[in-house]
């Protein structure tokens, strides 16, 4: 394929410290960060949960930060995570709000079994909560670790979600395996750089890789939560939950916050379950990149914002 220049700049902007600088600072800049991220603090999560829930959609918070190979840094994710599932909780917003983690925000990198201690406490809070978590998926070299962590926790949480990416070779046969009852699975096409060897690399592969996945967890008993933008990506998921005889509510979209609003709304309109991801947390700046990386309008939006007062 060939390579976008302005994707090559924004991603070398995403380790470029003045930059970082830039952005966090241009007054005018905060406004596009708050379109893609919900704020820094608990409080800010949970007022965008709010205006989310009022409008008829469900979310799924995520606290920023990944990669960590330090145990206190895991630890204050864990913390994160509890003090925001109170707060669910003690709104009441417990029935349409649930969480998602990385692993490796918990310690996967440094120790499995850490994070497997690490994910057991925020299910353990959130089933206090009243609520359920969904365990992010990561680059391929983890799926292995996190799939097994996942049945680890759904011994005793069966609520516990996982992602399968339809961009890995591997993920139909994941996808037919996971399709059980009470199976919480989101798809999506997926988001880190892979080689070939294990995925799909052209976008037409990926979209078809995406549709078959589509059909496998359709036909089996669990809760599919299809996450995509993709306009024919989502007509073609509404075509096919009607032609397996799925009702609205047996499965869900899901939409990235800010991306889409408008189609959020439209969706959940029609009946079915939107539920929104939701990213906060003070390490926005790495997610908001991804973000500015994946489309050239977020990503001239983003630039005029710097430049102009
Ligand atoms: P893609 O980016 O290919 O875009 C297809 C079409 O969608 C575009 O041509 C356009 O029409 C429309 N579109 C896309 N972005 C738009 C925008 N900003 N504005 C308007 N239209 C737009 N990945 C991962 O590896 N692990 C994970 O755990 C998750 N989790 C996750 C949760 C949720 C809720 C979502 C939505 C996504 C993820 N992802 C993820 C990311 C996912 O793998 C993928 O990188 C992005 O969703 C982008 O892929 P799309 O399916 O949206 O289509």
């Amino acid at each position: 394929a060939a390579v976008n220049p302005l994707r090559t700049l924004i991603l070398a902007a995403a380790g470029n410290d003045t930059i970082r600088r830039l952005v966090a600072t241009a007054p005018v800049s905060r406004d596009v960060v708050r379109r893609f991220v919900a704020g820094e603090t608990t409080e800010d999560a949970v007022t965008a949960t709010k205006d989310l829930v009022a409008a008829g959609l469900s979310v799924t918070l995520d606290y920023l930060g990944e990669d960590t190979t330090d145990r206190a840094q895991a630890e204050k994710t864990v913390q994160a995570y509890l003090e925001l599932l109170d707060r669910l909780r003690a709104d009441g917003l417990a029935d349409r709000a649930e969480v998602s983690v990385k692993l490796s925000a918990v310690g996967q990198a440094l120790d499995e079994r850490l994070a497997l201690d690490n994910a057991s406490r925020i299910c353990a809070a959130a089933e206090q909560a009243g609520t359920t978590v969904t365990l992010d998926m990561e680059d391929h070299t983890t799926t292995d670790s996190t799939l097994g962590i996942l049945r680890e926790l759904r011994r005793t949480w069966p609520w516990a979600g996982g992602v399968l990416q339809a961009y890995l070779h591997r993920t139909f046969d994941d996808a037919t395996a996971l399709a059980t009852e009470g199976s919480r699975i989101r798809l999506c096409k997926g988001a880190y750089k892979e080689p070939d060897t294990v995925a799909h690399v052209a976008p037409h592969e990926v979209d078809l890789a995406y549709v078959r996945c589509v059909n496998a967890l359709l036909a089996g008993d669990g809760y599919p939560m299809f996450a995509t933008h993709d306009p024919r990506l989502v007509e073609v998921i509404g075509e096919r939950a009607r032609w397996y005889g799925r009702k609205p509510g047996s499965y869900e979209y899901q939409m990235l916050y800010g991306v889409r609003p408008e189609e959020q709304r439209r969706l959940a309109g029609a009946g079915e379950t939107v539920r929104v991801y939701i990213p906060y947390g003070e390490e926005w700046y790495g997610y908001l990149m991804r973000r500015m990386a994946e489309k050239p309008a977020n990503t001239a939006l983003f630039l005029r914002s710097l430049v102009s007062k």
